[in-house]
């Protein structure tokens, strides 16, 4: 039998930080409005050269440095992001990171989506088909909020995070998902014709106290853990007050709640992968853990996905410097492949023309 592992995990969060007070010189909004109804106490904005690719790039160095991997091991890219550009995130971090034998595909699920690829990502390794997948969970959203909209407006970031899962005969890693959704409630958040998100923030609030316990829920009662057994309960970071309701239903206490949205607000796809970073440099996820993570929103789309937490993975330097190696040889290997395309381009035009 064949286990999905994950091996590595990094982030990347932009520089810009944006406190509550700063967002209330831009639109009539206060710090005491944000915190109270949302817990969030700043959030981050990408630079406007910043792509979606550089920050899922940063993240995805990171977690293979931590895998202690080497890049060519990776047969698959996912990248879960609502901010979907073409051609695929995926392919240009395939590309950039010179990993020669992968597919790659972006997820559009919005803030479920890290939680739908890993699930994803867990199947395919466990069913044989890939066996080294770089998952990433990437925003930038900070473009399309409205800034004539505060109860929107307030409450997004931009950030990354990735991990590596891979396959394993040690029994443990993604035991397993539940996905689900229900496009009736499309229009409570979506992005209006001028790209700017649109939320109808009660309607979503309602269906995130629901669907967040429900999943959890049956996730673990699929691995038949009770609440009690659980270590770590890492949610999508929408809103505190979504997480304590969640925390209640559960049964499982804010101590056992990982919760990080003071500081990066909501980073949609990328929410669940940056707190499972800071859950493991925090030490609040350890080796063996039984973990959960839920995902819920836009689509409207939701689902868990239930993890005993792997043994850490020692980096190796060794493979560090084939990395870096693969990382530059990889522009140069870029460059060639579009000189040789448009050659055989030039070449073709002759020839069709005699
Ligand atoms: O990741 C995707 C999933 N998204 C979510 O989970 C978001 C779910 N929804 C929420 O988190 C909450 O509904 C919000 C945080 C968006 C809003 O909280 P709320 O307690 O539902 O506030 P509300 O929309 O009912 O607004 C209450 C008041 C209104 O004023 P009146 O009409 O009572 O006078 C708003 O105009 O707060 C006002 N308001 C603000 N005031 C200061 C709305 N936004 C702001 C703001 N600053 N930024």
């Amino acid at each position: 039998m064949k286990y999905a592992h994950i091996i590595g995990w990094g982030k990347y969060t932009p520089e810009r930080i944006l406190t509550n007070d700063e967002m209330s010189t831009m639109m009539d909004t206060n710090d005491e409005w944000i915190r109270s109804r949302s817990g969030i106490g700043a959030r981050r904005w990408a630079r406007k050269d910043e792509t979606l690719a550089d920050m899922a790039t940063a993240s995805a160095v990171a977690a293979i440095e931590h895998a202690g991997i080497v890049v060519s091991e990776i047969d698959m890219v996912i990248v879960a992001t609502a901010t979907a550009i073409f051609p695929a995130t995926a392919c240009i971090v395939q590309d950039r990171l010179g990993i020669p034998n992968a597919g790659a595909v972006d997820l559009v699920v919005a803030c479920s989506g890290f939680v739908y690829s890993l699930a994803m990502a867990g199947d395919m390794v466990k069913a044989g088909s890939k066996n080294c997948v770089l998952v990433i969970g990437v925003e930038k959203l900070s473009p399309m909020m409205n800034l004539e909209d505060r109860g929107t407006a307030v409450l997004f970031g931009d950030g990354a995070g990735a991990v590596i899962v891979r396959g394993s005969a040690q029994p443990g890693g993604i035991l397993a998902s539940v996905l689900y959704a229900d496009g009736s409630g499309g229009d409570d958040l979506y992005l209006n014709d001028k790209r700017h998100l649109v939320m109808n923030g009660r309607e979503v609030y309602k269906f995130a106290t629901r669907a967040m316990p429900a999943a959890a829920k049956e996730v673990m009662s699929k691995v038949g853990w009770r609440s009690a057994q659980v270590d770590l309960l890492i949610p999508h970071q929408a809103n505190i007050r979504i997480i304590e309701s969640a925390s209640k239903v559960l049964g499982i206490p804010m101590e056992k709640v990982f919760v990080n949205i003071e500081k990066y607000g909501n980073t949609s796809a990328a929410s669940v992968p940056l707190a499972i970073c800071e859950a493991v440099d925090q030490g609040r996820l350890r080796s063996n853990d039984k973990t959960i993570l839920v995902g819920f929103g836009a689509g409207l789309a939701w689902g868990a996905v239930a993890i005993v937490w792997d043994v850490p993975h020692p980096s190796s330097k060794t493979k560090q410097v084939l990395n870096r190696a693969a990382y530059n040889g990889a522009k140069v290997r870029s460059r060639f492949k579009r000189a040789l395309r448009q050659l055989s381009d030039k070449l073709s035009n002759r020839s069709d023309k005699k």
